[in-house]
């Protein structure tokens, strides 16, 4: 099947799940890709509805609610609105960022799934599922926990063990227990409704094996090998109460499998676009001149090629998507990011870290975007690309151009003069770029594009590098105007042609240049600023990132791995057994520090003087690195008063204070949870 000459585009970016915020890995697999693509083809004067939102549903989202203690609206209320922020400060330029949890969603996915059921698609099917009885619930995957059948290792998931990366069936976990009451679950039979995938099966190997060979091949591949190994029907509900309610009879307690209604979402974002901007949004959807492509991470392969695909053909009326161009994974300085590790670069830290860069974050994530296989991010190489690239090829080459028509000519564009053949040269190879950058991404690809566009800006640099007009001003004025007359048309171009790429940048020259508004097709072309124009002055557009900021961000990493290990460290092994009667003769009470001072010539120790309810006394304690003098003045603390006095650096030490030490050696003092007085002893 051969691209349609469609003039109109339905595009869609995975909707992320709102349970926490966005990181450059969403960014580099989805977003900016689909920005990139949208903006090039708004540009081109076609019709495009560019839609995304929140993935409100599903189990891991009530499972933060309740961890929590809030519920999950609460939980994706929170979410919801940092991540369209976040995406609005990149310049993620969606028409229409909606959420799952909205009316026009539950109506619109209940709908769809009732007109699937009316036409008799779905197959229902009893199976046997775990149920925890003391909570009335079936239970979801990831609310069973027990011994992974594998590595032996407790704590796996009824969906996977995350100690050996093992999938599971919650089945076969060894002495399963419910997450929510910690009991044994029983089997118990419910009822499900199943989308019949198998059915599916001869037509999507056409439509996809045969019919979009085109497809990149990551995205071929997959779909590939899951059509070889045969497709077995998908039970499209769920026994949750947090989600779309199943719109039929008999399906209390159940609700729409959150990847039946995600996909949905983008069909709910339109109406709602649509709605509110005076168009129908049927045209996107069910016109056969509409070309639907859908952005998304690898992961989403299955759901975008297969399941949604066959929920749309099931239905009929809709137009099938005629690419997916998923992208592979973006990893952090070696190691695959992740959201409960924190080991992530997240938007909203970026900005704060490094405001006004969200030009250099879409370049570098788009120049190393993760297309056709895994890829790392390193924060050495996001300052080369910075210093070596944009300041030193793109800034450099604007500023060179601004400035010296500001100097020699008060900033009026000059006069396009006599053109040598170099001229000509140059000119021409301006003229060809745009068609270049257009064809890249028409073809999915990229970081191709980007490099294109960059060469406009290189093509720059040299032409100035060339003729330089710091020399001829004294001899030839009249070629330095034409000079500086064609590196303007060339800064002009640069801003169409950066415009997808880097929007924020581009309206800064397209500000500094006065330009009108230029489409794609002005691209190419030498006589886009005209004579006369007076220019601004050369805006800073990008500027050189210091080793220290890029080690400030691999700091950050570093306490993020401390931390993990703390937090995965085992406790210390207990010690060995005691007696009541040893325990008992130990004397232990409460104090209050009176005085503290610290100790000459020791790093370590605090002279304290600790009120005991029966006399004040001395007490040596080992916590001056955790603890000022002034600030334990007035602490409770809890004392062992019966230790036999020792010398300690020359002064008798009358007792003990204990602390708690935390796995990385950090000390805290150990008082009541109410107030209670001097002397109170412990037992
Ligand atoms: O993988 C994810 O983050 C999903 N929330 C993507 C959903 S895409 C679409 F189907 F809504
Ligand atoms: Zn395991």
């Amino acid at each position: 099947m051969s691209a349609k000459k469609a003039k109109r585009y339905t595009v869609t970016a995975a909707l992320p799940y709102a349970n926490g915020p966005v990181h450059i890995g969403h960014l580099a697999g989805v977003y900016v890709p689909a920005d990139i693509f949208t903006r090039f083809k708004r540009s081109k004067g076609d019709d495009v509805v560019f839609v995304c939102g929140s993935d409100e549903h599903g189990v891991p989202i009530t499972i933060r609610a309740k961890k929590e203690g809030i519920t999950p609206q609460e939980v994706v209320d929170k979410y919801h609105f940092i991540i369209k922020e976040a995406f609005r400060d990149f310049g993620i330029s969606f028409d229409i960022y909606s959420r799952t949890s909205s009316e026009t969603h539950a109506k619109t996915a209940a709908e769809y799934f009732k007109n699937l059921y009316e036409k008799g698609i779905f197959s229902e099917q009893v199976s046997e599922q775990y149920y925890d009885e003391e909570n009335k619930q079936f239970l979801a995957d990831r609310y069973i926990t027990g011994t992974c059948p594998k590595c032996q290792k407790e704590g796996a998931y009824g969906d996977q063990c995350e100690a050996c990366g093992s999938t599971l069936s919650a089945t076969e976990l060894i002495d399963p227990k419910s997450a929510i009451s910690g009991n044994k679950p029983v089997m118990k039979e419910t009822k499900h409704w199943y989308l019949p995938l198998d059915k599916f099966e001869p037509w999507l190997k056409e439509w996809i094996l045969e019919g979009h060979k085109e497809w990149k091949s990551n995205v071929y591949g997959q779909c590939k090998s899951w059509l070889d190994a045969g497709l077995m029907p998908r039970a499209v509900t769920r026994d949750l109460d947090w989600g779309v309610p199943v719109p039929v009879k008999d399906a209390e307690g159940k609700v729409l499998y959150v990847w039946f209604d995600a996909p949905i979402g983008y069909i709910s974002a339109t109406k709602d676009w649509a709605s509110e901007n005076g168009k129908d949004w049927e045209t996107y959807w069910k016109d056969e001149e509409t070309e639907l492509v859908h952005f998304i991470g690898k992961d989403n392969i299955v759901f975008h090629c297969i399941i949604f695909p066959s929920m749309l053909k099931a239905d009929g009326s809709y137009i099938l998507p005629e690419n997916v161009p998923a992208n592979e994974f973006l990893n952090l300085e070696g190691n695959k990011i992740s959201t409960s590790r924190n080991w992530a670069v997240w938007l909203h830290e970026y900005l704060e870290d490094l405001p006004g860069k969200q030009d250099v974050l879409r370049y570098m994530l788009c120049a190393n975007a993760p297309e056709t296989k895994d890829n790392d991010f390193t924060w050495k190489d996001f300052q080369a690309r910075n210093n070596s690239e944009l300041v030193a090829i793109f800034g450099n080459f604007v500023n060179r151009a601004a400035v010296l028509t500001n100097k020699y000519y008060g900033g009026e564009v000059p006069a396009l003069g006599e053109l040598t053949d170099f001229d000509k040269e140059v000119l021409e190879t301006l003229r060809n770029l745009p068609g270049k950058v257009a064809k890249s991404i028409e073809a999915y690809r990229f970081r191709e594009a980007l490099a294109h566009m960059m060469d406009a800006a290189r093509l720059g640099n040299k032409y100035l590098a060339d003729t330089e007009p710091w020399k001829l001003i004294k001899t030839d004025e009249q070629r330095v105007k034409t000079i500086m007359n064609i590196s303007l048309q060339i800064v002009a171009n640069l801003s169409v042609l950066a415009e997808p790429f880097l929007p924020f940048t581009s309206e800064k020259l397209a500000k500094m240049l006065a330009l009108p508004e230029l489409k794609w097709e002005d691209a190419g072309r030498s006589d886009l600023v005209a004579e006369g124009t007076k220019i601004g002055k050369a805006e800073l557009l990008f500027e050189k990132i210091e080793d220290s900021v890029v080690e400030k961000q691999l700091q950050k990493l570093e306490d993020t791995k401390k931390a993990n290990e703390l937090a995965n460290a085992p406790a210390l092994p207990q010690k060995e057994e005691t007696t009541f009667d040893d325990f008992m003769k130990m004397d232990l009470r409460i104090g209050r520090i009176v005085e503290a001072e610290k100790v000459k010539k020791s790093k370590k120790l605090l002279k304290l003087r600790v009120d005991t309810g029966m006399d004040v006394r001395t007490v040596m304690s080992g916590i001056a690195q955790y603890y000022e003098p002034d600030e334990v003045i007035g602490q409770k603390v809890t004392l062992l008063a019966n230790l036999a006095p020792r010398k300690i650096m020359g002064v008798e030490s009358q007792g003990m204070i204990l602390m708690a030490e935390d796995k990385d050696g950090t000390l805290a003092f150990l008082f009541p949870e109410k107030d209670v007085s001097e002397g109170s002893t412990i037992s």
